[in-house]
């Protein structure tokens, strides 16, 4: 039977999820993708393609568009591992990349070692390694005692006094340490964390909508790209999780959101502000370990090895249609994921 590779319409999204995530979890040996899914069918849900044969999803592949930016994200291309080798790769990633095309955007994605020789050959040029990290909590916590982080801020949900605790533990407190806030101010919970630098504890004692728009225009800002509703949408699924620094002038100066194996996106201005936030982040609860998806251009990595993080995987990052990509992306130190950037 002829495979048919096309777009989702945005009805079928909900019933092709499990099969979607069936194709992944065989094809990349991982347990789940519902979570990355659910991302790109809330973003961007024009840009969910698959290749189908008769009924059945025999291949995947995702796009997200940064229209603002000129660029997006081709991520989660994987083929069922009976079809491999007939093409169905190559399609699927043409035809996420023509959609993202249509918005206005080149495409930029981290390849596999499965996948580079394939995206070479699409014309997708290397600009370096995407590293996964592997983040020792003991070394990364202890380390904040050098920043001189403390915990400032209030937490807004649930899991705000064991947040609070943890960073406190760290051996911060020169601030007084975590004040809980009652009450829901924003939609899901920032936890501020200020290095030794910033302001009186007082005067950021609770989070409000303000500060969820400057930590978007802050990443906006890293990034490239506006994705303050990508960002909204993590904030709201890891309550208790996410934390930002400002600076001595009141300005955003570095921001983390912990989601349940990942750390990231991560940015920071610089390495204290990294260490307060990895501090942070790494003494939050984790089942089974966090990562850190470490972009090439990152200056953050000696810090990060510094801290204790070592790399087990390493991808490509691959670009087709833009070489440099806005932003100051050097200050990135952890991706949202590798299918989003
Ligand atoms: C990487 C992956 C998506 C490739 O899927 P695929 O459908 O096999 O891709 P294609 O068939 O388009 O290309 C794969 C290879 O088959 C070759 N090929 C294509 N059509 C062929 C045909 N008719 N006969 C023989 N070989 C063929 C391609 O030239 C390519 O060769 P290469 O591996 O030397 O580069 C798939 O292996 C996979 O899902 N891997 C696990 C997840 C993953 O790593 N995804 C990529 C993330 S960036």
């Amino acid at each position: 039977m002829t495979v048919e590779i096309r777009t989702l319409r945005v009805d079928e999204i909900a019933d092709a999820t499990a099969a979607m995530d069936g194709v992944m979890r065989r094809a990349y040996n991982a347990p789940t993708f519902v979570a990355q899914i659910g991302w790109y069918s809330s973003v961007q849900p024009d840009c969910l393609v698959v290749a189908t044969d008769g009924e059945t999803i025999v291949g995947t592949g995702c796009g997200i568009a940064y229209p603002d930016a000129g660029f997006g994200w081709i991520g989660v291309i994987a083929t069922e591992p009976a079809y491999e080798r007939q093409g169905i790769g190559k399609r699927i990633t043409e035809h996420v990349a023509t959609i993202l095309d249509g918005l206005g955007c080149a495409s930029v994605l981290d390849a596999s070692l499965a996948g580079e020789p394939l995206y070479g050959r699409m014309g997708f040029v290397d600009h370096g390694p995407t590293r996964v990290m592997a983040v020792d909590p003991a070394v990364a916590v202890g380390s904040s005692v050098a920043g001189g982080s403390s915990v400032a801020g209030g937490n807004v949900g649930a899991g705000s006094g064991a947040v609070g605790g943890a960073v406190d533990g760290a051996g911060s407190g020169a601030a007084g340490g975590a004040v809980v806030v009652p009450g829901g101010a924003v939609d899901g919970a920032l936890v501020t964390v200020m290095s030794s630098t910033v302001f009186p504890a007082t005067e950021l004692s609770a989070t409000s909508a303000g500060d969820v728009a400057d930590v978007a225009a802050y990443d906006a800002s890293v990034f490239g790209a506006d994705r303050s509703e990508l960002l909204r949408l993590l904030v709201h699924d890891h309550p208790g999780r996410s934390a930002f620094v400002r600076s001595a002038s009141g300005a955003v100066a570095g921001f983390v959101i912990a989601q349940h194996a990942v750390i990231g996106p991560f940015a920071a201005d610089d390495s204290d502000a990294l260490r307060a936030l990895l501090a942070f982040a790494a003494g939050l609860p984790w089942d089974n370990g966090a990562r850190i998806c470490v972009p090439p251009e990152s200056v953050h990595l000696p810090t990060l090895v510094e801290l204790g993080c070592h790399t087990v995987r390493e991808l490509r990052n691959m670009r087709r249609g833009i070489d440099v990509l806005p932003g100051r992306s050097d200050r990135y130190a952890g991706r949202i994921s590798l299918g989003i950037g």
